[in-house]
């Protein structure tokens, strides 16, 4: 939630941190600012709307100046308006900064604050973090005053931070709960959420850890922990290339990233799940965590593992409907690895070993679990989960039984099928509901294809095993009501059909993904699937979902990349 940049340099900053923030949008996209640094003038442009749109109003490249910090928001605390948006200045107007989480001691703060005489003009808890530097900074140099000021927050936290008196050009940094990123350049330093905001100027990171403080200067970084010493930080090096960050041709992140999928599935499955897979095998109790479409992906996890004393758990609910101890085997399954409620369930699981499933190198996930497998989906930008689901059922597959094989032809088949998708996709667009079917394995598969659709295409939409349709969704179907059933031919397929059938017979517009003939006679549209081993259709099945969401989303005018009150990586509870 959030995205956050620093730049410090000798390039213009103002179109550093604007192209920066471009890649970050996926964070959060209700307001867009950036402070620079040009001498001793310090300037804040900011605004309510995406990137593109107030850079060029706004003229965002033509601020001067080699030092500076951005911010895109995912609002948390106050409404979406131009006072809300970050960055953020102190009563002097010579600090800013911008800050991605959630200041749980806020009211106390700021009451402190408002007994020294500092004003607020906005709503948000961000705003407290320069005036707490600029209280400390009158006895203490900026670098102690940082420090206290973050010492005193309380809640999550990754900010950027700069100013104007300060006796050296130097950015300040602090991360705990939210990520970020230093980037090493040659003669030029970045930081960043994530990433891909800097892949086109540096390959080497250096990931912060909790609690980290940082500084950055325009020839190298130093890290500190809260008691103020120098501690030291792994560098890592990513062989990402930067056109995995661009759309590469396509209208959208999210059709390239689906058309990826055939390509990063052979990275997924390449994976090394030995040390993983040996855990498993120890324990008899296991608990998968993940919220959204990483829950569904566990689901499936659970089903192939049915010797087990297996459940999946949605994450934000753990700490209430479980209990977990030394004898529960965690498996979180969490794309960014950031999702602040996955990581207050592992927090909670003190006593349990832990595997975690992610796509983020060095993410929070991979500090707090005992063993990692990562998924090497490269960035997943679009905010609706597409290449980075279809990875965790690889790793997932690989895992709980063999490597599978053939996957990559398998979604590539199901690709050749995006025109016939897209003009199913025509029918639905001016649906008000739409229901998903499916029975067994088949079923976190149509929860998921559910919940790509109205996510994008602000539908609603629900997916239910076929048996419970009777048993009170049957009295929403009327004339026309789209039902899409999941029905490969596998052992699901006959009882399935008969709930085909109960829908159709009340009006239900049936829209079948399936390769069995009966299903072909009761369904008004078919999309084919091909005949396969009967484990491995989950692949077949979501490929088609995801275009149709994806379809129905841009024929309703919507942006599939940047569906409304959402952002890719969630971190509040
Ligand atoms: C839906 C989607 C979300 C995420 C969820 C968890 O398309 O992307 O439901 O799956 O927010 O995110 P991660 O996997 O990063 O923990």
């Amino acid at each position: 939630m959030c995205g956050i940049i620093g730049y410090i340099g000798s390039n213009v900053a103002s179109q550093i941190l604007t192209e920066g923030l471009k890649r970050l949008e996926y964070r959060g996209y209700d307001s867009v600012g950036i402070a620079v640094l040009d001498n001793s003038s310090l300037e804040i442009r900011k605004d309510i709307g995406m990137v593109d749109e107030v850079s060029t109003a706004l003229q965002f490249t033509n601020v001067n100046g080699h030092i500076g910090l951005g911010h895109t928001r995912w609002a948390t605390h106050g409404s979406v308006c131009r006072e809300n948006s970050h960055p953020h200045f102190d009563s002097s107007k010579k600090i800013v900064a911008a800050h991605n989480g959630v200041i749980e001691n806020f009211s106390k703060l700021r009451d402190d604050l408002l007994s020294k005489g500092h004003k607020f003009v906005s709503d948000t808890d961000s705003e407290l973090i320069p005036h707490l530097i600029e209280e400390h900074a009158k006895d203490s140099n900026l670098l102690k005053a940082f420090i206290k000021s973050v010492l005193e927050i309380q809640g999550s936290y990754a900010i950027v931070a700069l100013s104007s008196a300060d006796s050296e050009e130097r950015l300040f940094l602090a991360r705990k709960n939210s990520p970020l990123i230093i980037g090493v350049g040659q003669g030029e330093m970045f930081c960043a959420s994530d990433i891909s905001a800097m892949l086109k100027h540096t390959k080497t990171f250096v990931p912060l850890e909790e609690g980290d403080i940082a500084i950055l200067t325009k020839t190298g970084y130093k890290v500190y922990s809260v008691d103020g010493s120098e501690v030291q930080r792994k560098q890592i090096t990513v062989d990402w290339n930067e056109d995995i960050a661009q759309k590469g041709g396509y209208s959208h992140f999210m059709l390239k990233e689906i058309h990826d999928q055939k390509h990063f599935i052979n990275e997924s499955l390449a994976t090394d799940v030995t040390e993983a897979k040996k855990l498993i095998g120890e324990y008899e109790k296991i608990h998968v965590l993940g919220c959204g479409t990483s829950y569904h992906a566990g689901l499936i996890l659970a089903h192939l593992l049915p010797d087990k004393n297996i459940h999946a758990f949605i994450a934000s609910d753990y700490p209430f409907v479980a209990k977990p101890d030394e004898k529960t085997l965690i498996i979180a399954i969490s794309q960014s690895g950031e999702t602040a409620d996955i990581l207050q369930a592992l927090r909670f699981a003190k006593n349990s070993s832990k595997i975690a499933i992610t796509n983020t190198v060095e993410s929070t996930i991979t500090r707090i679990c005992d063993i990692t497998v990562y998924l090497n989906s490269g960035p997943e930008i679009g905010v609706a989960a597409t290449k980075t689901f279809t990875s965790q059922l690889a790793v997932i597959f690989k895992l709980a039984r063999e490597k599978p094989v053939g996957l990559s032809a398998i979604i590539e088949k199901m690709i050749e099928k995006e025109n016939e998708i897209k003009a199913i996709a025509a029918k639905l667009a001016g649906s008000e509901h739409a229901f998903f079917l499916a029975r067994g394995l088949n079923v976190p598969i149509a929860n998921e294809g559910s919940l790509k659709f109205k996510e994008i295409t602000y539908i609603h939409s629900e997916a239910y095993p076929g048996g419970e349709l009777k048993h009170g969704t049957l009295s929403l179907i009327t004339d026309g009501t789209p039902i899409i059933a999941l029905a490969p031919k596998d052992e699901t397929v006959i009882k399935l059909l008969g709930n085909i059938k109960e829908a159709k017979a009340r009006g239900g517009l049936i829209i079948s993904l399936t390769n069995d003939d009966n299903v072909k006679e009761e369904s008004d549209f078919v999309i084919g699937l091909p005949d396969i081993e009967v484990s491995l259709y989950p692949f077949a099945l979501i490929v088609p979902l995801q275009l149709l969401a994806y379809h129905v989303s841009v024929l309703r005018g919507i942006n599939p990349d940047r569906p409304r009150n959402l952002a890719k990586s969630v971190t509040v509870e």
